[in-house]
């Protein structure tokens, strides 16, 4: 069966009552529970993953990757800081998709750059 591994990381588990105008009411519980719903249809295994931790994000990235899975990334802020995320989806040529709730490019100059993309594949 296929796995992907759905990692988030800081904040994302306030979500729901986290600036609501930007990131909207669902928890990531909602989020997750339809994520599955999906997953099931199409018969992928998910691993959900949240923290608030830069290495433990490392960890989970080498996890997915060194286990042949496909990774959903929603790194937070990290996005925009972090060189070990963007070094971790290397070491393990991991399949990432980067994904964000907010349209980052339509936000703070500081969001629009992302050191994810140029290892995504989307
Ligand atoms: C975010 C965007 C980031 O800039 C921010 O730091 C987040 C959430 C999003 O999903 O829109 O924590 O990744």
């Amino acid at each position: 069966m296929t796995s992907v591994h759905v990692l988030n990381g800081p904040n994302l588990n306030l979500l729901g009552r986290r600036e609501p105008a930007t990131y909207g009411t669902a928890t990531l519980a909602d989020i997750e529970q339809r994520l599955r719903e999906r997953a099931k249809a199409l018969a992928v295994e998910l691993i959900f993953k949240q923290s608030n931790v830069e290495g433990e994000l490392v960890n989970f990235i080498h996890a997915a990757g060194l286990a042949g899975a496909g990774i959903i990334l929603n790194a937070g802020a990290y996005t925009h800081t972090s060189v070990a995320l963007r070094d971790a989806i290397k070491a393990v040529d991991g399949l990432a998709i980067e994904v964000h709730l907010s349209n980052i490019h339509a936000r703070e100059p500081f969001r629009h750059q992302s050191f994810i993309a140029p290892v995504a594949q989307g």
